[in-house]
């Protein structure tokens, strides 16, 4: 078997497009959706990131801001810059770039946003809204592998599914969506034991830990899904996903390439959030 390849490339651009319809449809309202990015410090991937944030969310004619600080920035400064964001009423989304300085707290910053505008979704009021089934905002890693899988008619229900990595921005979240699809799932983490016995059994795989290869040909089963989130730069700078992706494309049912599968996902899913957060204030279903 060869694998179906979910092009997150395209699948993202197809989205945009009508998420660039919904954004025209709320300007001829008088509504201009915002996307305003805290960004501190100088880390060159977290900058890339920011900069294609904000850059596809000018292409849906959407306003975005970084809000640049300084390395050396103390938490009260940035979080006067969020009191100021959390306000202002031009604003309808706002996302802090993590990881952030050590002086900084991560887990303070977050829960300083207002959760109307946590686009992200990660604020404790929009994570416990999704781990009782409560429409929120839902992280936008996980709520684009979910449109992947959806957008390639995979069938979830019954499915076994199995995640490599526990972080609060992917493996949970991820693990809760499977679940609200009816699917047996599994997190796996750095003290799981027989790793590769899950994998084996797993009809759906994704993996999140930043560890180019620890998905190989050999634990996967003919005809898995294989979502690959991993996504560490080699030595010259290329991407590389969790998955050995040449070879287990020969044997997955359907597989995400690093770059060009989930990550253009993600960022459509900051452009979906924003758009959501801006409707949902105006009340517009
Ligand atoms: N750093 C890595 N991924 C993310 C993300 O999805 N959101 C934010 N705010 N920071 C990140």
């Amino acid at each position: 078997m060869v694998a179906k390849i979910l092009d997150g490339k395209q699948i993202a651009q197809d989205y945009r497009q009508k998420l660039k319809e919904e954004v025209e449809s709320l300007k001829e309202q008088g509504f201009t959706p915002k996307l305003s990015v805290i960004l501190v410090g100088n880390d060159g991937a977290s900058q890339s990131y920011v900069n294609s944030k904000k850059k596809a969310a000018e292409k849906l004619g959407m306003i975005s801001e970084i809000v640049h600080l300084d390395e050396s920035t103390s938490e009260e400064e940035v979080l006067n810059e969020l009191k100021r964001l959390n306000e202002d009423d031009s604003v309808s989304g706002i996302l802090v770039q993590v990881p952030l300085p050590k002086q900084v707290s991560e887990q303070k910053i977050i829960e300083s946003i207002n959760p109307d505008k946590d686009v992200d979704g990660f604020h404790p009021t929009n994570i416990g809204k999704l781990y009782i089934d409560e429409q929120t905002f839902v992280p936008c890693t996980p709520l684009g592998i979910m449109e992947l899988l959806n957008h390639a008619d995979i069938d979830i229900e019954g499915k076994e599914a199995v995640i490599i990595g526990r972080s609060h921005i992917v493996g949970q979240p991820i693990y809760k969506l499977l679940l609200q699809k009816n699917a047996t799932v599994t997190i796996m983490h750095s003290k799981t034991k027989d790793m590769q016995s899950h994998l084996k059994n797993a009809d759906i795989i994704v993996s999140a830990v930043g560890q180019p290869g620890i998905v190989s040909k050999d634990d996967v089963k003919e005809g898995a899904v294989v979502i690959d989130v991993g996504n560490t730069p080699d030595e010259n700078g290329k991407l590389k996903g969790d998955v050995d992706y040449d070879d287990v494309k020969e044997i997955a049912g359907a597989i995400t390439p690093v770059p060009g599968g989930v990550g253009p996902m993600t960022i459509t899913m900051v452009l979906n959030n924003t758009l959501l957060a801006e409707k949902m204030r105006r009340g517009i279903k």
